[in-house]
C-alpha cells in the first residue's frame, strides 16, 4: 500500500494520472522543468547554510540527484523522439510560493521555503505513484524501463521530501510542526484549486 513522505491532506484522484497521460510529450517536457528548476532550489538554499558544512553537502547531493533527473527525462525524451517545449510554469510551486512568508533573509521564510520544498517533493512522489500505476497499461509509455524510471524518481522524491523535513526540523526544532501543520491545509487548498493538465502538478 502506497503511502505518501508526508501525511498529504488530499488524495489525488486516480482519474488525473489519465488526464494528465492525454499528452506524454508535454507531461514529461513539464517535468524535466521542473526536475531542473528542482536542482535550482536546493542550490540557491545553500546560502542560508553558510557557516556550517552537513547542510549544504546534503543539498549539493539533492541538488546533483535533481540535475540527474533533468538529464534523464530529456533522455527518455530522445529516446520517444519528442522535443523540450517552453516552460508553462508551474501554478501549484506558484500558489505555494505567493504564501511564502515575505521577509527575504528572515529565519521564518527560511522555515516556509524548507516545508514548501518539502511539500513540493512529496506531492511529486505521490503523483508518480498514480502515474506509475496508470502507465502500465499506456500504448507508448507501457515500457518496462520508463516505469522502473518512475519509481526510481518516485523514491528519490520520497527521499528528498523527508531530507528538507529534516533540514527543518535540525534548525527550528518545536517550531516545525505547527508550521507543517499550516502548510498542508495550505498545500491541499492550492492543488485542489488547480484545473488538471498533462504536468505532475
Ligand atoms: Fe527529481
Ligand atoms: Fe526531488
Amino acid at each position: 500500500m502506497f503511502k505518501p513522505p508526508l501525511p498529504l491532506r488530499l488524495e489525488t484522484p486516480t482519474g488525473w494520472a489519465e488526464a494528465a497521460l492525454a499528452d506524454p510529450e508535454g507531461l514529461l517536457s513539464d517535468h524535466a522543468h521542473c526536475e531542473k528548476k528542482a536542482a535550482l532550489t536546493a542550490l540557491s538554499l545553500m546560502h542560508a547554510f553558510t557557516g556550517e558544512v552537513r547542510i549544504p553537502l546534503l543539498l549539493a547531493r539533492l541538488a546533483e540527484e535533481e540535475l540527474n533527473h533533468f538529464r534523464r527525462v530529456l533522455e527518455a525524451m530522445q529516446g520517444f523522439g519528442w522535443s523540450l517545449r517552453p516552460d508553462a510554469g508551474n501554478r501549484y510551486a506558484q500558489g505555494l510560493f505567493e504564501a511564502l512568508e515575505k521577509r527575504n533573509g528572515s529565519e521564518n521564510r527560511l522555515l516556509d521555503r524548507l516545508l514548501v520544498s518539502a511539500l513540493i517533493e512529496a506531492r511529486s512522489c505521490e503523483r508518480l505513484h498514480k502515474l506509475e500505476t496508470a502507465s502500465s497499461g499506456h500504448p507508448e509509455l507501457g515500457a518496462a524501463p520508463w516505469l522502473a524510471f518512475l519509481f526510481e524518481l518516485e523514491r528519490c522524491e520520497a527521499g528528498h521530501a523527508l531530507a528538507y523535513l529534516r533540514m527543518a526540523e535540525e534548525r527550528f526544532g518545536a517550531a516545525v510542526a505547527p508550521r507543517l501543520d499550516l502548510w498542508l491545509d495550505r498545500e491541499a487548498g492550492v492543488l485542489a484549486g488547480l484545473p488538471w493538465r498533462s504536468a505532475v502538478h
